[in-house]
């Protein structure tokens, strides 16, 4: 049944990421799936330090469902003129839902892939290996303005967040693949839009500070 559980157990992870099991769904290369993995540093200790240790955990795996689907549902809002921020659409990829899987409850995304069919690289990737070319910083760049000129949130803009969907294809672009939404306790940014305001632009300036060295050097 297309409902049933996905099987993971008896699969390898893509690979090993920070927070999360990155999956390859089963029935399709289209499909990745992201589950929690448990962090229970602490739970061996009694009393407050035990108590903190479950509920961050149990923080972030709710956040990592939640945040990432409930930005890229905004990311997609129409109102009477169509998408409010069209600019942006094509550089999230799309989050579809959640999967039940044996492992846990899973997150369903759209896998961003190069030109031979592999995971698409990131930034680091594209940097470390030499590969952002003057089109490719400009691409960037606009990507980054395009955020800017969003109200999205952004928990974490890091180089291993952005991908180069397509890459070695005419139609290459970065896509964003995570860091989407809020990622503290107390929700600031959700409160406060200034903050959500100065937190992306220090992202962005970081990000662009980054860039401008590789090109200046
Ligand atoms: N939708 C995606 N398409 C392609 N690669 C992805 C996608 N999602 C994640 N990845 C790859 O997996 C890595 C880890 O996934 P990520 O969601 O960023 O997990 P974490 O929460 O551990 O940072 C990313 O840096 C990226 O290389
Ligand atoms: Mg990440």
């Amino acid at each position: 049944m297309i409902l049933d559980p996905v099987q993971l157990a008896d699969q390898t992870p893509l690979l090993n990421s920070k927070t999360r099991w990155v999956y390859e769904h089963p029935d399709s290369p289209d499909l990745l799936i992201k589950v929690h993995m448990p962090r229970y540093p602490g739970l061996a200790q009694a009393g407050m330090s035990r108590w903190f240790a479950q509920r961050k955990d149990h923080f972030l795996y709710t956040t990592g469902i939640m945040r990432e689907l409930k930005q890229f549902v905004e990311s997609r809002y129409q109102g009477p003129e169509g998408y409010c921020y069209p600019e942006i659409l094509p550089h999230i990829e799309p989050v579809y839902g959640v999967v039940e899987t044996d492992i846990g409850l899973g997150l369903l995304v759209s896998a961003a892939r190069d030109s031979d069919g592999n995971l698409a690289p990131s930034v680091l990737r594209l940097r470390k290996r030499g590969a952002m070319s003057a089109k490719r910083y400009t691409q960037l760049d606009r990507m980054l303005q395009a955020l800017l000129d969003t109200p999205l949130m952004i928990g974490d803009l890091n180089q291993e967040n952005i991908v180069l969907k397509n890459a070695g294809r005419a139609d290459e672009h970065f896509v964003l693949i995570d860091g989407l939404g809020e990622r503290t306790w107390i929700p600031t940014q959700t409160l406060l839009g200034w903050v959500n305001r100065r937190r992306k632009r220090a992202f962005v300036a970081t990000m662009r500070k980054r860039l401008q060295g590789d090109r200046n050097g």
